[in-house]
């Protein structure tokens, strides 16, 4: 088990609550189209189907999983899904989603930071993406969950927003032990003006990777791009289906990185 110390586990809490409201707005929301999900529509971006390709009998962990929805899409394609979020409401949701898609994903309530503690070196792939770091005061403790969960030659793909953004929008680039405390409409169509106190660290691109090398991983692809598949920012604009950027003065702007590394 493992003991967080008394403020981190106030600023734990604090996102859980926050994540829990969230997912009760998220689950209604047309952003995430749950009908169009059951009535099987595949809701994984070409990026994340081209750098996996087929799982077709692999195993994956799916961490910060939320509802569970991209799980149970990686699920439809034949992997072996166990997602993991720390949310309560979340994980019930994922487990209701799975019973009404009659899909075989697993899902755990936990912390992705002390869940090295609960995992074997058992998965071929562990996935994460779209707005996950952020959430996470340790990212050596993160990388750490990654390698102890991968088997040996196993992958992570990481599909991340680009901390370049954050910097344009006035957060911070490198890390710090303080979180930035933010109160904030979740990024649903749906939200209204119903706001939620969350905590949030910055990691730069560097901190990601070294803590990655830290653990023996080792890094086989990087890219950048500059579009989101989601319209989840202000002043994007649809440049083609599927692909929102934001340009500023003929410029476009980093949104987006992906990283695979595999554990020797
Ligand atoms: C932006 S969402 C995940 C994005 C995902 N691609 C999606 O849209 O379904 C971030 C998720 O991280 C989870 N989360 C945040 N901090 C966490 C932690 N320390 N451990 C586990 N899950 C965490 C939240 O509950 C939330 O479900």
């Amino acid at each position: 088990m493992v003991i967080h110390d008394q403020s981190e586990q106030v600023l734990l809490q604090l996102n859980q609550q926050a994540w829990d409201r969230r997912t009760q707005i998220h689950i209604k929301s047309r952003f995430y189209d749950v009908d169009g999900f059951l009535a099987g529509k595949c809701q994984l971006n070409p990026l994340e189907l081209q750098l996996i390709g087929s799982v077709r009998g692999k195993s994956m962990l799916h961490l910060q999983c939320h509802f569970g929805l991209d799980s149970l899409n990686w699920c439809r394609r034949g992997a072996w899904v166990t997602g993991v979020d720390f949310s309560p409401v979340a994980i019930e949701q994922a487990q209701h989603l799975a019973k009404q898609s009659r899909l075989a994903g697993h899902f755990i309530c936990a912390d992705v930071l002390s869940f090295a503690n609960e995992t074997q070196p058992e998965f071929d792939w562990v996935y994460t993406s779209y707005g996950v770091l952020c959430w996470l005061a340790d990212i050596d403790r993160w990388a750490h969950t990654v390698a102890s969960a991968l088997k040996p030659g196993g992958k992570l793909c990481l599909i991340e927003f680009h901390p370049a953004l954050d910097l344009l929008q006035g957060y911070g680039y490198f890390n710090r032990a303080k979180p930035d405390i933010e109160v904030e409409t979740t990024y649903t169509e749906n939200a209204g003006s119903e706001k939620q106190r969350v905590a949030v660290w910055c990691h730069s691109i560097g901190e990601v990777q070294s803590a990655l090398l830290k653990q023996g991983m080792q890094i086989e692809h990087f890219q950048e791009y500059d579009y989101s598949p989601y319209d989840c920012f202000d002043n994007l604009v649809e440049r083609q289906p599927g692909q929102f950027v934001w340009e500023r003065d003929g410029h476009s702007t980093p949104l987006l990185y992906s990283l695979v590394a595999s554990k020797k």
